[in-house]
């Protein structure tokens, strides 16, 4: 069975599977890793929505043999000691979440906070603030239908990151 290696929130983890296992079954099946959830595994439901190398990606849809020893891969479980969070427990992106209250069966929602930490780290990357289009362009799904509070809770965190 091949050695997998990379970096998970901050350690390096190896395990021993298969090339073409998905990283999402790696992180919750072997590593016990549960933030990320499964919804579609075809890219599409974006709850598995988590950081590589600080950036969104969805471990559903890329293969562990992929990922390189040096490979940084960031949840929800890591994500307040990314140095965002200055000392606190939660990275301000999550606080948000809680002062809007924005979590309703909370199943989409540790995707809907990395992919918003993503988001704004991605336009200060290009000098601009998060725009209207910006949150339109959003596709991860939330079946309770807690839209307008994500929106409002992104403009808050992005005010504290
Ligand atoms: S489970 Fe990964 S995008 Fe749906
Ligand atoms: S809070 Fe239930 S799916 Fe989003």
């Amino acid at each position: 069975m091949p050695r997998q290696t990379f970096v998970l929130n901050g350690r390096s983890v190896t395990v021993d599977v298969h090339d073409d296992v998905r990283v999402l079954w790696v992180l919750r099946d072997l590593l016990g890793v549960t933030g990320p959830k499964y919804g579609c595994g075809i890219n599409v439901c974006k709850a598995c929505t988590s950081h590589l190398n600080g950036r969104a990606f969805n471990p559903c849809s890329v293969r562990v043999g992929d990922l390189r020893p040096h490979d940084r891969v960031t949840t929800i479980e890591g994500l307040a000691d990314t140095g965002e969070a200055a000392g606190a427990d939660l990275h301000p992106m999550q606080q948000a979440w809680l002062d809007r209250d924005v979590a309703q069966c909370g199943y989409c929602q540790p995707g809907q906070i990395m992919a918003a930490v993503a988001l704004v780290r991605k336009v200060r990357r290009e000098g601009r603030s998060v725009t209207d289009a910006d949150l339109d362009a959003i596709r991860n799904i939330c079946r309770c239908g807690t839209y307008t509070r994500i929106r409002e809770a992104i403009a808050q965190g992005e005010r504290r990151m």
